[in-house]
């Protein structure tokens, strides 16, 4: 079993069925009776070098609600700021508490941390992957569709219009073990790295998966059951936010482009959304949207997630 949670490559689809089973039942426990004592006497330190709503509270209220502790430490306020390196951070982390959640700017700092450190380091966000938020989608798409067997995940096709950023790599990534469809539809210049289409390739052919890059949103979203869209300036790349709006107009999630794909088709985001830009309000507050509903399970997964790392340890 793997120590970390850092990328979705790192796991088989049985063990993603498996967390995600987890999710299910700590959601169906409303009151929280079975499973308020899971993570008695644990301690999970949250450090996070971007600004996080969803992660860092579900991550914080999910350790509370397990029984756990989270300690929110703000890298300013840690000698990391004055140049302490992350290895010997990550070893003293490792004698005091039980697991590190981490949202980085480089993703090579949380494979450095969890190289170092003893105990699991969970990535809650880096340039490169958002794996927390992925798992977390895949489980409101099943919950959405009513699907339970992992098989039937492979009639669903996604697009991906926008940005080719962390989120856009980690959903390929998911698609590719669990064997779905996945179009990604950026401007030419903003596409998705190579490593991570060769990646979701290698791991596509024992899958199954159809992995895609189409230009034109349109053709994009074409019989599409789910639309995912994100920032078009993720967070450090604020600078370019208005020369992007410019670039990214044709790629706006709204009704016109809705009607491409199938009609009962679902809208993802994993937010903070700039309304008016990626996606309208009118698609964030309709009927097909689904974007809530995510952002809860956020909560729901990120237990899950603690528990299968921490629960044996
Ligand atoms: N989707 C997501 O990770 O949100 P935060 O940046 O608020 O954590
Ligand atoms: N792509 C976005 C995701 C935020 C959750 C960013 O990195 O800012």
């Amino acid at each position: 079993m793997n120590k970390n949670f850092i990328s979705l490559a790192d796991f088989s689809k049985e063990e993603i069925f498996n967390i995600l089973l987890e999710a299910k039942k700590l959601k169906n426990d409303k009151k929280n009776l079975d499973t308020a004592k899971l993570l008695q006497g644990k301690t999970l330190a949250l450090i996070l070098q971007k600004p996080s709503t969803r992660t860092l509270v579900s991550f914080a209220a999910g350790m509370v609600q397990l029984g756990g502790n989270p300690l929110i430490l703000n890298p300013q306020d840690l000698q990391l700021k004055r140049g302490e390196t992350l290895t010997d951070t990550a070893k003293i982390l490792s004698f005091y508490v039980d697991a590190i959640m981490i949202r980085a700017n480089k993703h090579e700092e949380v494979e450095e941390l969890a190289k170092y450190a003893a105990i699991p380091v969970i990535n809650g966000l880096t340039d490169k992957e958002h794996p927390c938020q992925v798992l977390s989608d895949i489980f409101t798409i099943l919950e959405q569709k009513k699907i339970n067997s992992p098989e039937d995940l492979k009639q669903i096709k996604i697009s991906y219009v926008g940005d080719g950023n962390n989120i856009s790599h980690s959903l390929i990534l998911a698609a590719a073990i669990l064997g779905m469809e996945i179009v990604v539809s950026s401007p030419k210049n903003y596409v998705v790295e190579k490593e991570f289409v060769q990646k979701g390739l290698e791991l596509g052919r024992e899958s199954g998966a159809k992995i895609s890059l189409i230009t034109d949103p349109m053709a994009a979203v074409g019989n599409s059951d789910i639309i995912y869209t994100d920032v078009w300036a993720s967070m450090g790349k604020e600078e370019e936010r208005e020369h992007r709006k410019q670039i990214f107009k044709p790629y706006q999630v709204n009704v016109a482009l809705l009607a491409f794909a199938k009609p009962q088709v679902l809208v993802m985001h994993c937010l903070p959304a700039h309304r008016g830009e990626e996606i309208t309000d009118e698609v964030m507050d309709g009927p097909r949207s689904i974007i809530f509903e995510q952002a809860e399970n956020r909560l729901h997964v990120q237990k899950a997630i603690l528990l299968h790392l921490l629960k044996s340890l």
